[in-house]
């Protein structure tokens, strides 16, 4: 039941008997409908300042007038208090309308399916060829798998985009590398890991002998004109990047639709480059073309360098164009950095002076910097987190608590895997996105407290009660869950539709991550404090149907965010 809506009309028939047409539909009063900070201010409340022109009388007097006229058999109260109408719900009506819903809505409970016929691309994790997926690469990987969930579950064509960064001239370094001191087998059995030796060697070797360079540069060029043998083993490169960064996405249970990445744009910019001179957009500026941006305070967006190179931002000039095209997406979101900020608005400024109006529709979804105990992440100093070895670490953990604490559990590799992964994403998507990270072991393989193990103990804690209550016939009496305990709870599960669409609407998973807290805390605190297997049948049936949309909540919520809880712990 919506009883926003039902709210909505009672006021609007209260009106019309009394203080006249306030000039709105019943929807409009609904939308217009607070939920108090404190439940002792009601269930909802309504500002009357919202009437008073249409009424020409003061908030007050409003809500002194319509505080007598509202009725309805669902409202045990409604008061009167500063201009506001109170309404307080009658918690056993509250309860059983708000938990049927939810029962009756299942796996779908919280989506309003509005995002059907919608279709969204989702840019996120786009890792980097030969480098080794660390913690830098964990905020985009969790924050844009769990908005590809979320957008699904909200009815929308969800396209996943690992945008690859396959292109540039380290790579025709590293085949020059490989070619000089390489190895098949080694790089076969070492991994990403021996082509950043490689790649380091490099380096360090073109100090001394300049002349490699010019040796990287010319396998660069035969990468970009299609010559064999130097696309085999580029390819190849990408090929064992991809299998490890697989690995690592199998255990999160990560998927993408395509991984059309920098390098698949190599022959799609040139008529980017054309429309741009078409448009008269290209100017010279030092041999390099640019589209000058100041009108529009930021620094040029470089398209071509003076020897010709495309960039960064032409490829992705090119890709926003193919997704376009490709997809006809409603909206085309990127999960990367802050960092890139300047890179995106540039990007989207761009697109609008070609003249695409669906440049309003291309979003940057921005978060914070990870650093690693204090300081910035450096792969070169050795100062960076593998996520392959913080999930290892996070398995290992789980699996030596359970062997603590219940030895007798069945599969007990897949579950403390279930609690290992789950920790980590959750710390990923516990904060705002937008706020920095900082890195520290201890934080991240946290057990206890606000933490992924929490929820999915809480939710654990669920199936078993459920499995000691087994069925009933009994219909439940909703009056049992009058207590603020079990209202806290209910009251939670009914404002889940209005924070995932919240979650949606802002692009912040980490509102569901504390929705999995709240109701996680308020469930145990019911589980406290009041006694589910009581001999009276109907109020057992009343706190297991509670519990029993807990669960199916918290496993829905964590869903979204990436976690796959167990049943048993
Ligand atoms: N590979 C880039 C990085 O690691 C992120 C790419 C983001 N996507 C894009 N279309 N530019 O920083």
């Amino acid at each position: 039941m919506d009883f926003k809506f039902a709210i909505g009309q009672r006021i609007l028939e209260a009106l019309n008997g009394t203080l006249g047409d306030p000039g709105l539909s019943a929807a409009d009063i609904a939308a217009a409908l607070e939920i108090p900070p404190d439940t002792a201010m009601g269930d909802f409340a309504f500002p009357c300042f919202k009437l008073s022109k249409a009424l020409r009388k003061s908030p007050a007097m409003i809500a002194d007038a319509l505080s007598g006229a509202v009725t309805a058999d669902f409202l045990s109260k409604v008061e009167s208090v500063k201009g506001y109408l109170n309404f307080f719900i009658d918690r056993a009506t509250f309860a059983e309308k708000t938990l049927r819903a939810a029962e009756a809505q299942g796996e779908k409970y919280g989506s309003d399916g509005s995002g059907a016929g919608k279709t969204v691309v989702i840019d996120y994790s786009s890792i980097n060829i030969a480098k080794r997926f660390h913690i830098g690469h964990l905020s985009t990987t969790a924050i844009g798998s769990a908005l590809y969930k979320l957008y699904k579950f909200f009815g929308w064509n969800a396209v996943g985009v690992n945008h690859l960064g396959d292109w540039g001239t380290q790579f025709g370094k590293m085949i020059a590398a490989y070619k000089r001191w390489g190895d098949h087998d080694t790089v076969a059995r070492g991994g990403v890991d021996e082509m950043v030796k490689l790649y380091v060697r490099f380096n360090e070797e073109a100090k001394a002998d300049p002349a490699l360079n010019d040796e990287g540069r010319a396998w660069f060029k035969r990468i970009e004109d299609g010559d064999p043998e130097a696309l085999e083993i580029f390819n190849w490169f990408k090929s064992v990047t991809l299998k490890d960064a697989e690995r690592v996405y199998d255990m999160l249970g990560v998927t993408f639709d395509s991984y059309a990445g920098e390098s698949f744009y190599n022959d799609k910019m040139q008529p980017v480059i054309d429309e741009l001179k078409a448009k008269g957009l290209l100017k010279e500026d030092q041999g390099a073309q640019i589209v000058d941006l100041e009108p529009y305070g930021m620094p040029p967006a470089l398209i071509l360098r003076s020897d010709g190179a495309t960039l960064y931002i032409t490829r992705d000039l090119a890709a926003a164009k193919y997704r376009k095209d490709t997809y006809n997406f409603d909206k085309s979101l990127y999960v990367v950095a802050y960092q890139q900020n300047l890179h995106f608005r540039q990007l989207f400024k761009v697109l609008e002076l070609m003249g695409y109006a669906w440049y309003k529709d291309c979003e940057h979804v921005a978060f914070g910097m990870v650093s690693y105990e204090g300081q910035a992440l450096s792969t070169r100093e050795g100062h960076v987190i593998y996520l392959d070895d913080l999930l290892n670490n996070a398995i290992a953990k789980a699996r030596a608590i359970i062997e603590e604490k219940s030895p007798e559990l069945e599969d007990k590799d897949a579950v403390a895997r279930q609690i290992g992964v789950g920790a980590v994403v959750f710390f990923a998507l516990y904060n705002n996105r937008i706020k920095d990270i900082d890195f520290w072991w201890d934080r991240a393989l946290n057990f206890d407290g606000e933490t992924g193990p929490y929820v999915m103990y809480t939710h654990a804690r669920c199936c078993s009660v459920l499995a000691k209550a087994g069925e009933t016939a009994a219909e439940p009496d909703f009056s049992a869950l009058s207590d603020p305990e079990a209202q806290e709870v209910v009251r939670l599960i009914g404002q889940f539709p209005e924070v995932a669409k919240s979650a949606l609407e802002r692009n912040e998973p980490s509102l569901i991550t504390r929705f999995t807290v709240d109701l996680s805390q308020a469930y145990n605190k019911f589980y406290y404090d009041q006694k589910i297997m009581v001999d009276e049948l109907p109020v057992r049936a009343a706190r297991t149907l509670l519990t029993k949309v807990t669960r199916d909540l918290l496993r829905t919520a964590m869903q979204l965010i990436g976690l796959n809880p167990p049943d048993r712990m």
